[in-house]
């Protein structure tokens, strides 16, 4: 490897299964754009600051701006064979610019200069992937809306629990979505701090303006410990495991489709784009995308966990270990983009069968949370009209009843307060619209959550 970023001090050249095994240059060549966007904040420091003499720095920086250029159209040719991304933008810049390069890493290390470099980048992707869930967010709100009229069997256990609105289970995940966007928020303020001017480990003698390129590059604040700076990769982790969060939400919505889309509920129907068939059983529409998408839930576990462990344990401050934090990073990112996108689309195919949904209620046990209710207002105690409406379920099951096959007459010997009114509690949407707590599942109430 030719034009290393060091070199002076050593006799002997490097073996090669030590250059192979120490390079970063195939997956932080990612970083390209931000690592020149980071050089050119810190050479007009330097000129500013007369650290270098200005016409250096003007020539640096006109140098990185072409390079920086050529990244964007996508002609910036990467030596795949140079150590890292710094290395390489060091020596496109040597070679852009002759001895006025090596002006450029005065009062910087990679040490510094990889942490903002990641900062960045992370400060990009988490916009990126608030303008992807607005997206989701939006495709779910307005399923809501479409179908505001449609009651299905809300589950606990998996096992019928009381009648919802169908768009009020989907504004679950948009509460759920609205945390999500939170915690990355958190995480993004935290982030938006610039390390570079630590430099190696204990900042510079040099009369750097480190508030200058704070600036330039948009960060809030600049880091107040050059140790801590070097030596932080929290960030990392606090994005990774938003991103992991998010996941588990998304893999939990995405089983929550598989199972109403399956044959036994048949509610929810996910469009013939968005499934895949079976090379054996030709009757076969498998819904692959979400359990692809609840699958790699496990690669954001993992890649969380990756990190986590290659930071357990290291001694203050940078140790090439770090340079670990970048592949799981990177794959997280791109992992919940692609599972946000493809949700999105798939969301805007997705048909309710209305009549499946009727035919899984007809099971009027789902309503003896209402009878207990019902009983409640009457004056019985919550224990006394648990028991009641148990026992009228039982009653029900073990004569092969539906409840509204009970006459008055048999249900007043279980409590004198059953009226006529009772059997009004056994239709789905009148369970729904009594559901009016705030919060609840009537429509009133949906339709404030849809508003907010
Ligand atoms: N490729 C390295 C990383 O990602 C850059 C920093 C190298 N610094 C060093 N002192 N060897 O961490």
């Amino acid at each position: 490897m030719k034009n290393k970023m060091w070199g002076g001090r050593f006799s002997k050249k490097t073996n090669p299964l030590v250059e192979d095994f120490t390079r970063s240059i195939q997956f932080d060549k990612k970083l390209a754009e931000y690592d020149c966007m980071g050089s050119i904040a810190h050479a007009k420091m330097l000129g500013k600051c007369n650290v270098v003499p200005k016409k250096d720095a003007a020539k640096i920086v006109a140098g990185l701006n072409s390079i920086l250029s050529e990244i964007k159209k996508g002609s910036f040719r990467i030596d795949s064979s140079a150590e890292d991304i710094h290395t390489v933008l060091q020596n496109a810049l040597d070679k852009k610019i002759g001895k006025s390069a090596g002006m450029l890493h005065t009062a910087r290390s990679r040490n510094d200069q990889v942490s903002l470099s990641t900062r960045i980048y992370c400060k990009k992707e988490i916009d990126s992937i608030f303008a992807l869930l607005k997206a989701f967010k939006d495709s779910i709100k307005n399923f809501a809306k479409k179908n505001i009229d449609v009651i299905v069997p809300g589950f606990t256990h998996l096992q019928n629990a009381q009648p919802v609105l169908l768009s009020h289970q989907m504004l679950a995940y948009c509460e759920m979505l609205e945390r999500d966007i939170g915690r990355l928020n958190d995480c993004k303020k935290r982030l938006d701090v610039l390390p570079l001017g630590s430099c190696a480990i204990s900042g510079t003698s040099l009369a750097i303006n480190r508030d200058f390129v704070a600036k330039e590059l948009g960060f809030s604040k600049v880091s107040s410990n050059s140790m801590d700076a070097v030596s932080d990769r929290d960030f990392v982790i606090e994005i990774i495991s938003g991103l992991a969060i998010l996941g588990m939400h998304l893999s939990r919505m995405s089983e929550d489709f598989i199972i109403l889309n399956s044959q036994g509920f048949g509610i929810l129907d996910i469009g013939d784009e968005f499934c895949t068939g079976s090379s054996m059983m030709p009757q076969k529409k498998n819904p692959d995308v979400l359990e692809l998408v609840r699958g790699k839930c496990g690669v954001l576990y993992g890649s969380l966990m990756e990190v986590m462990v290659v930071m357990k344990g290291l001694p203050l401050t940078y140790n090439r270990d770090m340079q670990l934090d970048k592949e799981p990073l990177f794959k997280a990112v791109e992992t919940i983009e692609s599972s946000i996108k493809v949700l999105t689309a798939l969301f805007k195919n997705l048909k309710v069968n209305k009549d499946r949904a009727a035919e899984l209620l007809q099971d009027e046990s789902i309503y003896a949370t209402d009878i207990m209710e019902y009983l409640v207002k009457k004056g019985v105690s919550l224990k006394e009209s648990h028991d009641i409406a148990g026992k009228i379920v039982a009653y029900a099951f073990q004569r092969k009843l539906k409840l509204s096959e009970i006459s008055l007459r048999e249900l007043r010997f279980f409590s004198s307060k059953f009226n006529k009114d009772a059997y009004r509690l056994l239709g789905a949407e009148e369970s729904v619209s009594l559901k009016n707590s705030f919060g609840g599942t009537s429509p009133k109430q949906v339709r404030m959550q849809i508003n907010r």
